[in-house]
């Protein structure tokens, strides 16, 4: 395979992504916590400790930066900044202060997301996302926020995946709100958290369409809102974008899904500073909905087909229809062999290559994830890390993948196939 040097912009953001009650630990006014933790639970097993990260950021961020990256991508919790309506804790907001202080000590931009999947418990007992007045709530939550940490904020995610509970449902999953073998698990979440079942709407487990609506709105006002406050950076909104491909008889099943959940979401993302791309694998449609991955293609420990190339589909797709740059806030696999990571991930720095020579204005890339981490109703099972951690100690142990994206970081040039 031929191939040439090719650079990539003085300052291209090379970072890794975690999530804050992927990685933190003890997120326990969290609507998650409590699925997690009620008998009949989806989810394999609770999340704990994580990877004790809200006690551990320090040597994190030390060792993402001796790593050769220059940005970390994480989110602050809500759930531990408004622990109750309109009661803010100045303690979680100088943690976070603390964390991005502690990027900056070490030249890496903090790219912060302010809602991945968690809430407070009482936003989800009362109404959550599938009522309208959500949105004001977490708008006013993302001043709040950005009033106290906006001057150390180098770029704002308001909202992670926004669309991806309506993206699985028109992929054909059922919301776990609504599967009968599920429904006591639910009501006894509901009644320990004082709500009452019909009210209680946990982000991508409740009614997929109401939320797309209340996610949109939310992330209209919390645009606005960070644009408004104290500090100078871009915003913008990411996206669980799988590259959609019709087979015999799926096109128009296609099209419509990528209307409702693509499209709608880059045309909201038009007056954005950028969009953020998170791609994994295709996404094989037929006529009635996602087919299983085609015979003899490799597939990862999330059960995806192996399929790197997904991700320069989608930063082209995104860039034309949203006309803004693009940050690729997620891009990775969950594999046990750092073989595998090594060729998808320089596979996908290649389709990133060549967006950006054909003139596309691409910022960042940052593979999911720095750590093994917990994968939501996977458990710890599926490991997308470059860092691997002990269950037991938390001792973090590089794999050869970090050091080699760390490198590139360093570098900012691959040996790109640019055919
Ligand atoms: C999410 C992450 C998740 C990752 C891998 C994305 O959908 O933003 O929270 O861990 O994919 O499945």
């Amino acid at each position: 395979m031929p191939t040439e040097r090719f650079t990539f912009p003085a300052n291209f953001l090379w970072g890794t992504a975690t999530a804050a009650h992927q990685v933190e630990g003890g997120n326990i006014n969290s609507d998650f916590w409590v699925l997690e933790h009620v008998p009949g639970s989806p989810f394999v097993e609770p999340s704990g400790d994580a990877c004790d990260q809200y006690h551990r950021y320090a040597d994190d961020i030390a060792m993402l930066a001796r790593l050769g990256f220059n940005t970390y991508r994480f989110s602050i919790e809500w759930a531990r900044i408004e622990p109750e309506p309109g009661e803010f804790s100045r303690a979680a907001l100088d943690h976070y202060r603390r964390v991005l202080a502690c990027c900056h000590e070490h030249k890496i931009t903090p790219v912060v997301t302010f809602h991945h999947f968690t809430s407070p418990r009482w936003v989800a007992g009362d109404g959550g996302w599938e009522e309208k007045k959500t949105a004001e709530r977490f708008a006013r939550y993302c001043e709040r926020a950005a009033a106290h940490l906006g001057d150390l904020i180098g770029v704002a995610c308001t909202i992670n995946e926004a669309n991806l509970g309506a993206y699985q449902y028109l992929l054909g999953a059922m919301p776990l709100k609504l599967d009968p073998s599920r429904l006591e698990w639910f009501a006894e979440a509901a009644r320990r958290i004082g709500a009452d079942p019909n009210r209680f709407a946990p982000y991508l487990m409740c009614d997929q369409m109401k939320a797309r609506d209340t996610m949109l709105e939310a992330h209209r006002l919390a645009a606005a809102a960070l644009k408004s406050s104290r500090g100078k950076f871009p915003v913008g909104i990411c996206l669980a974008l799988g590259d959609l491909q019709a087979m015999p008889g799926g096109e128009q099943r296609r099209d419509y899904i990528k209307a409702e959940c693509q499209d709608i979401f880059y045309e909201a993302a038009r007056g954005d500073d950028f969009i953020g791309v998170q791609t994994y694998t295709r996404d094989r449609i037929g006529p009635d909905g996602a087919l299983p991955p085609e015979a003899g293609v490799e597939t990862t420990l999330m059960g995806y087909e192996f399929w790197p190339e997904a991700l320069e589909a989608n930063i082209r797709q995104a860039a034309a229809i949203a006309k803004v740059p693009v940050i690729v806030t997620e891009n990775g696999i969950g594999t046990d062999k750092d073989d595998r990571r090594i060729e998808y991930v320089r596979r996908a720095l290649n389709g990133v290559a060549r967006c950006i020579r054909d003139g596309i204005d691409v910022h960042g890339y940052c593979y999911w994830s720095l750590l093994d981490n917990f994968e939501w109703n996977s458990g710890y099972r599926p490991t997308f890390g470059l860092v691997a951690v002990d269950r037991e100690t938390q001792a973090r142990s590089l794999k050869p993948s970090a050091k080699w994206l760390g490198d590139i970081a360093r570098a900012g040039a691959i040996d790109a196939d640019l055919r």
